[in-house]
């Protein structure tokens, strides 16, 4: 019996189509009939072409929840009938990476990269599993990654814990904020929003957040809340900091944009256009010279295997930190399900559109252009 699941044709080109429901093919995996999931940031980098080994057919969707339809003879942690949500990490608990809590860098469910774990829905270079942007899906390990979720909690708030909060937090997380720290945040996307809204946490003075994207901008600083600035309005936004900071510097700035950054001309030609580099480096380089000496920039926003234009130069000559990850789901998950039940954090605020898994195209559209105020758009299947 066939499922509907989105289908990755070629750059900005994919539909719904008819695909096999996913079977157990080992003891440990589950089957989801998925409830809702998302598209993300990370998605518009396979639909805009930038990640390398992105095969047409693939199913893309990384942050879904569901209920358990299977489970194989070796799972013990959830059972029919659970409702669950997953994080976007494939691991597998028990290698040396995922003992140190590195579950983004599990050393098992990507044998073919030896930095990244395995996706759902990605690129092969992630470990080519399909993802739950479907009716239905299949999660490996599915005695580490599915949570129950809380019988007191949202959907949608469960749905934001497989990705977009865990990573905004991590963002805040490895900037090491300091109490009273200046913190720049470059991006007003989804991640951004979280990151911005997360420094306060950890005890952040003042939060400053960078985008073009007017109604994202309105978004965050009655959300986070926070300063925020259009850089588009701004000649130079490395100088605009230093002006703000009395000329010393954020003390702590996030990369919360990733490889599909606008704001230099020649990035977007070298590394959009021409594919010269790993996508636009453009948010990075000014997290770089924007920060203060000493400081430490952490980047959460998604680049490519390949090289970038980073000015390295000016790293080693302030003496900056750089943290990088992807986000470690399950290792934030109880302290984050915890602050989602005490109101600290609502997460589910940011979701400003729902469509029907089959309008998957238009969806994937005006996210990707940013029409409509949308900011975080749900797929909801059947
Ligand atoms: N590390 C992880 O675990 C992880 C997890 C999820 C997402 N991500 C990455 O985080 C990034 C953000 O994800 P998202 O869902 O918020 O994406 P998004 O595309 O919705 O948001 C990115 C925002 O950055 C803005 N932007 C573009 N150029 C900029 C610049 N030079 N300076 C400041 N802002 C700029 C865009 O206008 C947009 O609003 C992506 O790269 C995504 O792949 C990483
Ligand atoms: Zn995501
Ligand atoms: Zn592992």
């Amino acid at each position: 019996m066939p499922m509907k699941a989105m289908d990755y044709r070629g750059p900005r080109r994919i539909r719904v189509a008819d695909k096999p429901l996913p079977e157990i093919r080992h003891p440990e995996d589950a089957i989801l009939r998925v409830l809702r999931s998302c598209i993300c940031g990370s998605d518009l980098h396979l639909y805009h072409g930038m990640v390398p080994d992105t095969r047409v057919g693939t199913t893309f969707g990384h942050e879904f929840i569901g209920v358990v339809e299977d489970v194989g003879a070796a799972v013990t942690k959830i059972k029919p009938g659970d409702r669950v949500l997953v994080p976007f990490n494939i691991a597998c608990g028990r290698c040396t990476f995922c003992k140190q809590g590195l579950f983004g860098n599990c050393h098992e469910s990507n044998p073919m990269a030896t930095a990244v774990s395995g996706f759902y829905g990605y690129a092969h270079i992630a470990g080519g599993y399909h993802g739950g942007q479907a009716e239905y899906v299949r999660v490996p390990y599915a005695n580490v990654g599915p949570t129950i979720i809380p019988q007191d909690m949202d959907l949608d708030d469960a749905l934001l814990l497989t990705d977009v909060l865990p990573t905004g937090y991590q963002a805040a997380e490895m900037g090491g904020i300091q109490r009273g720290d200046t913190v720049v945040v470059f991006g007003a996307g989804p991640v951004g929003i979280m990151a911005a809204k997360c420094a306060w946490l950890f005890g952040a003075g003042r939060v400053i957040v960078f985008d073009h994207v007017e109604y994202r901008l309105d978004f965050v600083r009655r959300y986070a809340p926070c300063e925020a600035y259009n850089f588009k309005s701004i000649p130079d936004p490395v100088l605009f900091i230093k002006q703000i900071t009395d000329w010393l510097g954020a003390d702590v700035c996030i990369d919360a944009v990733g490889a599909d950054a606008s704001g230099n001309a020649f990035h977007t030609v070298t590394g959009k256009r021409l594919l010269l580099q790993a996508g636009a480096a453009t948010a990075l380089q000014w997290a770089i010279n924007s920060v203060k000496k000493g400081g430490i920039v952490s980047i959460v926003g998604v680049y490519g295997p390949t090289g970038n234009l980073v000015p390295i130069g000016n790293v080693v000559n302030k003496g900056i930190t750089i943290r990088a990850n992807q986000a470690s789901v399950p290792r934030l998950l109880p302290r984050l399900i915890k602050h989602v039940q005490d109101g600290i954090l609502s997460p589910k605020d940011i979701i400003t559109h729902r469509f029907p898994l089959e309008e998957v195209a238009n969806a994937y559209r005006i996210f990707s252009s940013k029409l409509d105020g949308c900011i975080k758009p749900v797929l909801i299947p059947g």
